[in-house]
Formats: C-alpha cells, structure tokens, sequence
C-alpha cells in the first residue's frame, strides 16, 4: 500500500506551522554564529540580566526537593504572588486566585483554550498571542493601532470593537510595558480603558511580565480601576532574567474562579505542575525586598539609558522610534526611508528583517511578526545582546542620581552599541 504523504499526520490548520517567530530567530543566529559571522543578538527578547543571588541561593537551598505539587502551585508560592500584587496593583488577592504555571506563555495558551467568546488583540503584540489561537483553532481579532498613539490602543478604538454586536463573552490583551515597543499606558488611558471594559463586561488579560522593567518603577496595573475582569498575567522570565527557569503566574478575581479552575483541570491532564525547586525559589523572587530593589532599579537605569540611547541614534539616522518607557524593547519604523530602501530592493518588514541580518549581522524580528501589515517597514529590535551581569556590576557603584552615559553604554553595553551604530552607518551609506 503506498505510504500517506507526511502531512496527512497533522491536522489541516497545523500544517506549516513553525517555530514561534522569537525562538526561530535565535536558532537561525546561532546558525550564523557556527558559521563564523558576527550576529547581533537583537531578536529574541532574552533578558541579559542574572537571576538575583538571593533567587539562585534559594534555588540551591531547594534543589533536593522532588515531590509533585499541586497543580495550582505551591501554597507558599501563591501566596507571596497574592501579597506581591496586593503590594503592586492595590488590589486584594489571595492564595486562591493564583494559578502558577511554567511559564507566562503555556497559561496564556490554556486561558484561549479554556475561554469561550472572542480574544481581541490590539496590534502589535506580542507574537505568541495570535499563535496560539491558530493552534487552537480560534479566530483572533485584531485591533490596529497608530504610530502616533505609541501603537498603544485607544479606550475609543476600544469601544467601537467592543460595540459590535455580539453575544459571546469577550477577552481583551493588553501588554505593558509592551512587547513589542516599549511603550506603555498612562494612568488615564488605564482608567478609560477599564471604564470601557467594565460597560461591555469584556475580560482584560493584562500582560503585566514587564511590570518590574518600567524604566521609572512606576508601572500601574489597570486591575487597579478593573479589579473585578482582570487577569493580571506575572512571571520570572523577565524581571528576574530567569526565562530558562520557567514560571509565570496568572491572578484572577474572585468571580472569575470559574476559569482559574477549569485551566487547573486542564494543566492536571497536560504538564501537572511547575517544577519544585523553581518554585520555591520563586517565593523569595515574589518576597521582594531590598537586594531584589536594588537590583531591579539597577537594571531599569540600564534598559533606560540604553533605550534611550539606541532611539536617538535611530532617529538621527531617519528612522520612527519612540523613545521606550519599560522593557528592552525598540519598535523602529523605517517608513521614512521607504524610497532609500526600495531602492535597496526591500519593500516589506520581512525583506528589511532579512537585510539587516545578511548585511548589517543585526538579527531583528519584522513587523509582521506581531501582527503589523507587512508592507509597513516596522521591525522590532530587543537590545539586551550585552553582559548584564558586569553590567550590573559596574552601575552599582555610580551613584543612582547620576546618568549613565554614553562612555558606560559603549563599555558595558558594547554590542548593542555597535549594531545600532552599524545599522546608523548602513542607512547613512551611499
Ligand atoms: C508580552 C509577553 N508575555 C508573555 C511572555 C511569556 O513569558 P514566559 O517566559 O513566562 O512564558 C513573553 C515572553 O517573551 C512576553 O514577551
């Protein structure tokens, strides 16, 4: 009997699917890597920084431990998150409205799996977002946004999507500090926001894993001025440098335990629980304290002063690019070079991610990857390619008044200096 050809093994809306955007572009400059190229690291969105000491030494003190916990999470564990957002978002939680998880990403896969209505997704977003609904097999709503809004969504733009007729429970995400732009949303457009959320009893999953890289500290949760539709979205990957650790916790409402349940009933039949040692070290990383603030306003100056850096340079060379207010992310927008670089034979974000990589050797993500039409010259570059734990080192020590400067970025934050410089001087070259 002839053989089935490959494909027939896998569901028709599977077919062709690769690997996330982010991962795919770190395995391809690895690639170059072996190969003998010089590759800025400027695609995946890797925090450069260490896992505090503290977290690691808890790490340690746990390594023995063996045992499944529950599948909610380790009580301890989810109650230091419930006090850690009391603390941040001024809000009541307690233990039982936390589900931890390993990692942000599978939670927010079994939250769309779980979830019966529409997932509204402003754009850009985050890339695994849409993903995952195409493996689930649901169709996502975009929502367009605009350069001059930071290409953060407007409560206006909001309400219009959110009046469309329909009968079915709605389900908004929301990033901030947002991955891709490091933009992130004021006090008032949180509270608009939340107004128009709570007028459609639409649910808002905020996506809060840059909370802690505000550059100034100041992140607001919108559960503030929504407490009761939403899901505040956590974990270590960011902050605490340990994406390679994998947790991430979801805070729910009480009301919406329903849910929090029916994920729980879901991740017992799949992955089981988050990994012991990883947990228990998660509680000191959630505890907070002194040497995790000092840390984190360490590592804030330095995502600041190096975005800040990175944005002017791109600006001076023609590019769109706002400054970042949280994260280590740059959205750049090429649009005004658009005749230099059709010249150059590239007309969408995907020839401009290609070309930057195989001429400049600056790895970026396009555009389109988090859901921006693909004519639009956008690209995403995650400026994290330098050591951050000499960085770290090295900022300690400058008093916390005093800026750090473009000598400190050039020695401690060399490579990514440099492949903004070379993407400056290959715009700029004849
Ligand atoms: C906006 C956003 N949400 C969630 C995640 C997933 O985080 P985790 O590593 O906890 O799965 C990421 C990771 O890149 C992210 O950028």
């Amino acid at each position: 009997m002839a053989r089935k050809p490959p494909d027939t093994y896998i569901h028709s809306h599977l077919r062709g699917l690769r690997h996330s955007a982010t991962v795919a572009i770190s395995e391809h400059s690895h690639a170059l890597i072996a190969e003998g190229r010089r590759i800025y690291r400027l695609g995946l969105g890797q925090s450069p920084f260490p896992v505090p000491a503290p977290v690691v030494e808890a790490l340690r003190a746990h390594a023995a431990e063996k045992e499944y916990l529950p599948v909610r999470g380790l009580y301890e564990l989810r109650r230091a998150i419930a006090h850690y957002t009391e603390r941040k978002a001024g809000i009541d939680r307690t233990a039982e409205d936390v589900l931890v998880g390993p990692g942000a990403k599978p939670l927010a896969f079994l939250l769309q799996l779980v979830f019966r209505g529409d997932v509204i997704v402003p754009t850009p977003a985050w890339t695994s977002y849409a993903a995952q609904a195409r493996v689930i097999g649901r169709p996502v709503r975009w929502l367009h946004t605009r350069p001059e809004d930071h290409f953060m969504i407007t409560p206006e733009a909001l309400a219009a999507a959110l009046s469309e007729e329909s009968t079915r429970p709605r389900l908004v995400h929301l990033s901030y500090p947002n991955n891709p732009t490091g933009a992130t949303l004021k006090i008032d457009q949180l509270k608009a926001l939340a107004a128009v959320a709570r007028e459609h009893d639409a649910l808002v999953l905020s996506d809060e894993i840059y909370a802690e890289l505000h550059h100034k500290g100041k992140h607001v949760s919108i559960a503030r001025y929504y407490p009761e539709g939403t899901i505040i979205s956590t974990g270590l990957s960011k902050w605490c440098g340990a994406g390679g650790w994998r947790l991430g916790a979801f805070v729910f409402p009480e009301r919406l335990r329903g849910l929090l349940d029916s994920m729980s009933a879901v991740a017992s039949e799949t992955f089981t629980g988050t990994s012991a040692p990883i947990q228990y070290a998660a509680v000191r990383a959630f505890e907070g304290g002194e040497v995790m603030e000092r840390y984190l306003v360490n590592a804030r100056r330095i995502c600041s002063a190096l975005g800040r850096w990175c944005a002017r340079k791109l600006r001076g060379a023609g590019v769109e690019c706002p400054q970042p207010i949280g994260a280590f992310y740059l959205f750049a927008d090429f649009g005004p070079l658009r005749e230099r670089l059709a010249e150059r034979g590239i007309h969408s974000a995907r020839d401009l991610s290609a070309r930057l990589l195989s001429d400049v050797g600056v790895a970026t993500l396009p555009g389109s990857d988090f859901g921006r039409p693909d004519a639009e010259l956008t690209c995403r570059l995650a400026y994290v390619d330098f050591d951050g734990t000499k960085a770290l080192e090295a900022v300690d020590v400058i008093p916390q008044e005093q800026p750090l400067d473009h000598t400190f970025l050039k020695r401690h934050c060399r490579p990514v200096v440099s492949a903004i410089e070379a993407i400056a001087g290959w715009i700029e070259a004849p």
